[in-house]
């Protein structure tokens, strides 16, 4: 891989979208956290260019993140954000403080002058702040090429070193211009091409498992989802039958779920596959737990342990493949974001496994960006552009015990939603809808009678990336339609909420 640009992680909750906003460019930006790559790994990757991301701390503060100000002397182009611009005035020898009584939050009118960064800005446009320090001395050597009414220093640059950074956030879209920033940075300032395709990924990443795999056997976890089926099929064309895939049906799939999935891989795309009926095996291990993260654990662990026996009936086995991808990487805290939810297939991970080695073809790749894979490898557009289902399944949309029943209620009342949803127009911007059972049980008629049954949850949220997430708009129509069919077609079930919170607050799944 060519040009690469390294994004330095100080713990800002917008360090995905910095290398989400870089990648649209077509340049390939890789996340290191401060702690875990050094200047002499940054020398030896020859990276185009580096941004220091943003972070909650004040760089003042001793157990703040901080870097080797060497970072600064390598030649290659800097771009300091938030944090990271008083980490870079901090590094360089400068002075950051408290920026006077409140700090500046939210929409801020910015002041910028001519400067390469800047090319296409207007002097006066809208950047998104969200800082209390400030840069309060400028490091010698550099000079302010922005401010705002509040903050005399909202950007600045050594020229003859390269080293840009500003006080607010060019990655999120309130900051009008910021796109545009940041490709002035990518392309003018480190000379990026922007030659990066998903397609190279692909082939290089077949090429690279051809070489490193060939001969061994390879076992791989398939569970019908997005990201596990690129996986499968990237590793498939690299190394054919060697490949294995076992796909544990746990009990906790959607309707139906089981059946295609084996019609799908095993017979269309003929691939070497083990479907595993181990519901009663699930069900048994989850019996009496409630808690959340509890049930998350048990199922990522008895999917491990499934696996390992699959892999000792198959013979030797050397390596295990999952489909992890970058924002579950992150979010399991394997970055420096704080950990959210335990995800099945990084968190909940045993220590003592019985292979070799996990190979995680796309742990580098952000959703969009497997979809786009999964086409380029000749994937059928209903499964690339499926919504996405966690691997717990619907553990973690039945809140309390799971029991088998509670389970069949669950699937029909999903399938009728997700059918709805698909009827009709509101579609393409539901980019995940699924039923909760809320394990709340209310009072109800029908006919002549007292009802006593389950209340279902209807969720649905629209979003680019599912760290940030709004409720979906369906029209009342729609909801209607859903509402009347769980309610007349699943016994069980007498009434039905719309879940209208968005994440944050709430998460995309109830548990
Ligand atoms: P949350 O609920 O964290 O969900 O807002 C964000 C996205 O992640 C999916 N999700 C998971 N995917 N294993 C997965 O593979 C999991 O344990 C898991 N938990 C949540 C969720 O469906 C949504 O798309």
């Amino acid at each position: 891989m060519a040009e690469k640009v390294l994004v330095i992680d100080f713990g800002g909750q917008y360090n995905q979208l910095i290398a989400r906003r870089i990648r649209e460019q077509k340049v390939y930006a890789e996340i290191k956290n401060y702690d875990k790559i050094t200047v002499e790994e940054i020398k030896k990757t020859g990276y185009k260019g580096i941004v220091f991301t943003g972070g909650p701390n004040s760089v003042y503060d001793e157990k703040s993140p901080h870097f080797d100000p060497e970072v600064l002397n390598l030649g290659i182009p800097v771009l300091g954000i938030c944090y990271g611009h008083q980490l870079t005035a901090y590094m360089a020898g400068g002075k950051v403080g408290p920026a006077g009584s409140s700090g500046e939050y939210g929409k801020v009118k910015l002041f910028v002058s001519d400067n390469v960064l800047f090319d296409g800005v207007p002097s006066e446009s809208v950047c998104w702040m969200s800082h209390f320090d400030s840069v309060l001395t400028l490091p010698e050597g550099y000079k302010v090429i922005a401010k705002t009414e509040k903050c005399p220093c909202a950007a600045m640059v050594n020229e003859e070193k390269k080293i840009y950074s500003v006080q607010f956030h060019p990655e999120v879209t309130h900051t009008e211009y910021g796109k545009t920033i940041l490709s002035n940075f990518i392309f003018k300032v480190c000379g990026c091409s922007g030659d990066w395709e998903i397609g190279d990924f692909v082939k290089s990443a077949i090429k690279e498992y051809k070489t490193r795999l060939g001969g061994k056997k390879v076992l791989c976890a398939l569970s019908g989802g997005v990201d596990s089926a690129v996986a499968a099929v990237l590793l498939h064309k690299a190394i054919g039958r060697n490949l294995i895939c076992v796909f544990v049906d746990h009990g906790l799939l959607r309707k139906n779920e089981g059946d295609s999935v084996e019609e799908t891989f095993g017979n269309k795309f003929n691939m070497n596959l083990i479907r595993v009926n181990a519901e009663d095996r699930f069900l048994g291990k989850l019996k009496g737990v409630t808690e959340p993260e509890r049930k998350r654990k048990i199922i990522g662990e008895e999917f491990i342990r499934v696996f390992e026996e699959e892999g000792r009936k198959i013979g030797k086995v050397d390596y295990l493949v999952q489909g992890t991808i970058y924002p579950d990487v992150i979010e399991s805290g394997r970055g420096d974001a704080s950990t959210i939810k335990s995800h099945h297939n990084v968190g909940g991970l045993p220590s003592v496994i019985d292979f070799e080695e996990i190979i995680e073809p796309l742990r580098y790749l952000f959703k969009d960006e497997v979809r786009a894979a999964g086409e380029e490898l000749g994937i059928p557009k209903e499964i690339v552009w499926r919504q996405p289902f966690p691997g717990p399944g619907l553990a973690v949309r039945l809140i309390g015990e799971l029991t088998k029943d509670k389970l069949d209620v669950l699937r029909d009342a999903d399938a009728i939603f997700r059918e709805e949803v698909e009827k009709s127009e509101i579609r393409p911007y539901a980019n995940q809808y699924f039923a909760v059972l809320t394990d709340t049980k209310s009072v109800g008629v029908m006919g002549d009678a007292r009802t006593y049954g389950y209340t279902i949850a209807l969720r649905s949220v629209t979003t680019d990336d599912f760290m940030t997430a709004d409720w979906t708009r369906i029209p009342f129509d729609v909801l209607e339609r859903a509402s009347s069919r769980i309610t007349n077609e699943v016994k069980g079930v007498n009434r039905v909420v719309y879940d209208i919170t968005s994440k944050p607050p709430a998460t995309v799944e109830w548990e």
